[in-house]
C-alpha cells in the first residue's frame, strides 16, 4: 500500500504525535530521491528495526556548492513512491521548500574536524548544508533511529557525530554500500552517466580494490595510489579529486592500514563525479 506523502509540516506532527505518546521507535531514512536499491535496502533495514518508517525526499539546496549540479540533480517524485509501495513505509516526507527554509531562516548546523577533508574540502558548504538538513529532518520527524548508507561514508559519520553532539536520541545506523553487478556503487547521480560512460565507470572500484590487494600484500601506499591514478587517467577519468587512505573512525590520513582503514576516492567521469570507499581489512 502506498504511504501518504506529506508535505507541510502540521501534518507530519500530526501523523508522528500517536507514535510518539505510544513510545514507538519510529526509523528514518533521509533522502533526495531518485531512489535506487541503496536506498530501498536502507528502507528495509529500517522497516525491519522500527515500528514506524518516515522515508523523506528533499533535494536540499544548502549542501550543492555548484548550481548545475543542484539543477541537474534527478527528480523523480511518482516514480519513488512507486518502488517504496511494497516496502510498508508509513509516511513519505516530501517537504515544500519553505517548510525547510522559511524567508527568515538563519541557522546553520556545521561540524568541525571530519569535514575538514575530502568531500569537505571539494565541496565548500556540504557538510555544513548536510548537518543543517539532517538535524531538522530528525526533530522534524521525531526520529529514534536513522538510516544511512556506508556509500557517503564521511557524512556517516558527520552525522553520527552530530547526533551525539547535540544529544538528539537518534541512533544512527550505517549500511553496506550497494553495488551493480560490474562493482559500480549505486548512486542517484549514475542516471547522469552516458552509456559508454556508465561502462567505464566500473574501473574506479577496480581500481581502488586493486590498491586494497597491494596493502595488504605489505606494498607503499604512495606507489599503489599513483599507479591506480595514472591507469584512471588511462581509462579515460578526467582527474582524479582524491584517492585517500584513511582511518575508520576519525579518517587521519593513513600512509598504511596500521588501524581499521578505508580508501576513499572522487573521480570525474564524462562530467559526473563518482566516489566511492572500500574497507581495507
Ligand atoms: O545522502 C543524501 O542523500 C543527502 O546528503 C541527505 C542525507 C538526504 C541530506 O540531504
Amino acid at each position: 500500500m502506498s504511504a501518504p506523502i506529506l508535505r507541510r509540516l502540521d501534518a507530519l506532527r500530526a501523523t508522528t504525535r500517536p507514535w510518539v505518546r505510544a513510545g514507538e521507535r519510529i526509523g528514518v531514512v533521509p533522502t533526495m530521491g531518485a531512489l535506487h536499491d541503496g536506498h530501498l535496502s536502507l528502507v528495509a533495514a529500517a522497516r525491519a528495526a522500527c515500528d514506524r518508517v518516515i522515508v523523506t525526499i528533499f533535494v536540499n539546496p544548502r549542501q550543492f556548492n555548484n548550481a548545475a549540479d543542484l539543477a541537474n540533480y534527478p527528480r523523480t517524485e511518482d516514480e519513488d513512491a512507486r518502488k517504496l509501495a511494497r516496502f510498508g513505509v508509513d509516511a513519505l516526507w516530501v517537504p515544500d521548500a519553505d517548510q525547510m527554509y522559511p524567508a527568515a531562516f538563519a541557522t546553520t548546523v556545521s561540524v568541525a574536524g571530519l569535514t575538514d577533508v575530502m568531500e569537505g574540502a571539494y565541496r565548500p558548504g556540504h557538510f555544513d548544508g548536510v548537518a543543517t538538513v539532517v538535524t531538522k529532518l530528525f526533530v522534524q520527524t521525531a526520529a529514534t533511529d536513522a538510516f544511512f548508507g556506508e556509500k557517503d561514508y564521511q557524512q556517516l559519520l558527520v552525522v553520527r557525530r552530530l547526533a551525539a553532539d547535540l544529544d538528539l536520541g537518534v541512533t544512527v545506523h550505517g549500511c553496506p554500500t550497494i553495488r551493480d553487478i560490474d562493482g559500480l556503487a549505486l548512486s542517484s547521480r549514475n542516471l547522469l552517466l552516458s552509456d559508454r560512460a556508465r561502462t567505464m565507470a566500473p574501473r574506479l572500484h577496480e581500481e581502488m580494490e586493486a590498491v586494497a590487494q597491494g596493502l595488504r600484500a605489505g606494498q607503499p601506499f604512495a606507489a599503489l595510489r599513483e599507479a591506480a591514478l595514472t591507469r584512471l587517467d588511462k581509462a579515460g577519468f578526467t582527474g582524479t579529486d582524491y584517492l585517500d587512505l584513511r582511518a575508520q573512525d576519525d579518517l587521519a590520513a593513513l600512509e598504511a592500514p596500521e588501524r581499521p582503514a578505508r580508501l576513499f576516492a572522487a573521480a570525474w567521469l564524462a562530467g559526473v563525479r563518482l566516489i566511492d570507499n572500500i574497507a581495507v581489512d
